[in-house]
């Protein structure tokens, strides 16, 4: 194992490692653009892909690292020689271990685009202590899934705080998104559900750091059906994604309430999160069926042969939506946030293009240089670490980030 050097000391600034997948070329492409100034590496398990990939992303300075996830060693001299490590070879419950051990062990700091909530549990278990000794800030889930919804419950609850003086009692999200799916996302979900992990996902304090005391967990548990909200004026239901973004809000109210003088969660803090279908009679009837649909197609992906038809039917992993699709999608995630004396926050967070191709590279890599360019202004401050969350780790330096970089931020703190 590398010895541990100083950041000042390390080669690169920072390393995209899987930079040759289909997200993972897109992040190349969004460092060639941005990172002027920065000395940064592509990295991945073959170096002809990654020269090739180098060449034609216009990345002529960057430089190349070869470490395959299996190989531990090549993996600790990655994370010894970067101040930052942005990844993203998933399913990461099989390709992620190692490196964030690594990062962990270096004082690296580290984001991802995982939505693989068991494997984040699984590293905090193991590396949260470490990575807040060596003063790591260890970030996953800083994809689509779950930038939206942890920074912008954060975001309103803490517009709560500053602007009226109430602690936050509950933060409701609505998205409404167009978009396409990855092979890579598509081998997440079905490594996921192989591995047999259904109890764990179900679990609404999967991520806490300790299951919280004297909360039902029954009214934090995932909505099943379809409402009326009268917050949002439209039928919403059950977010496929909720299960994922919701554990990390939940992870975000606990680290933070745990730090600082500033109150800004109550006690019985509530986060919750939906898909918005529309205003009328037809929407209720669409969000009924869809809801059906979403129990069913849940059920079913319990059993192999579901799982293959879907492998075979979906794209392969290195593939994705095209051009035009990723060009033409888009998200909005609405938030209402109520203080205990009765305020009301209302905020929005959006952006063009496909949400888990487009934003989620605009958001890992905002992320990345956030931890590269603004390491001394981060919240938390100097030496702060662990395994944390996008709102914990990186909160109104990131918003601000996505602002500058054309999202819809509001409100900005
Ligand atoms: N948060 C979000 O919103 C969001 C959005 C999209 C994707 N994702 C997640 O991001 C991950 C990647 O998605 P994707 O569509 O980019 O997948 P992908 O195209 O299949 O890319 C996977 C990457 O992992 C690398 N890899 C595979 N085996 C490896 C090994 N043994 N050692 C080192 N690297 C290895 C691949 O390298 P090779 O090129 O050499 O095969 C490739 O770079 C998935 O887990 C997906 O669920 C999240």
């Amino acid at each position: 194992m590398a010895a541990r050097r100083n950041p000042r000391d390390r080669s690169f600034d920072v390393v995209l490692y899987g930079a040759t997948g289909f997200v993972g070329r897109q992040t190349v492409a969004y460092f060639a653009r941005h990172a002027k100034g920065l000395r940064w590496a592509l990295a991945g398990r073959s170096h002809d892909k990654l020269a090739a990939l180098r060449e034609a992303s216009g990345a002529k300075g960057a430089g190349l690292v070869v470490a395959d996830a299996a190989d531990a060693e090549a993996l600790d001299a990655l994370a010894a020689d970067a101040r930052v490590v942005l990844s993203s070879a998933g399913p990461f419950a099989r390709y992620g271990s190692a490196l964030v051990a690594a990062c962990a062990r270096h004082g690296t700091h580290y984001c991802d685009i995982t939505g693989e909530t068991p494997w984040v549990r699984d590293m905090i278990d193991r590396h949260h202590a470490e990575a807040a000794r060596n003063g790591a800030r260890i970030v996953p889930c800083c994809g689509f899934d779950s930038v939206p919804s942890d920074l912008g419950a954060w975001l309103a609850a803490s517009t709560l705080a500053r602007e009226h003086g109430e602690a936050c009692v509950s933060v409701k999200a609505c998205f409404s998104l167009r978009g396409g799916l990855n092979g890579g996302t598509l081998a997440s979900l079905i490594n996921i559900l192989d591995s047999g992990e259904r109890k764990r996902l179900a679990d609404p304090f999967l991520l806490n750091p300790a299951p919280p005391k004297g909360i039902d967990p029954r009214r934090h548990a995932d909505p099943v059906a379809p409402h009326r909200d009268a917050d949002f004026k439209a039928w919403v239901g059950p977010f496929f994604m909720g299960p994922i973004n919701t554990r990390v809000a939940r992870r975000s109210a606990a680290l933070l309430s745990g730090r600082g003088k500033e109150r800004i969660y109550a006690p019985d803090y509530h986060y919750q999160e939906y898909l918005r279908f529309g205003g009328g009679v037809a929407a209720g009837l669409i969000a009924a069926g869809m809801s059906v649909g979403m129990a069913v197609g849940q059920g079913a992906l319990r059993f192999k042969p579901a799982r293959w038809v879907a492998e075979a039917l979906g794209p392969p992993p290195g593939q994705g939506p095209s051009e035009r699709t990723m060009d033409r999608g888009s998200f909005r995630c609405e938030l209402v946030g109520v203080g205990e004396k009765g305020a009301v926050v209302r905020g929005r967070i959006a952006g063009r293009g496909d949400p888990g191709n487009r934003a989620t590279t605009i958001f890992v890599c905002e992320s990345a240089l956030a931890l590269a360019r603004d390491a001394d202004t981060l919240p938390g401050g100097a030496g702060y670490g662990g395994v944390l969350t996008p709102a914990s780790a990186l909160g109104d330096v990131l918003a601000r980030r996505l602002a500058a970089a054309g999202m819809t931020i509001e409100p900005l703190a």
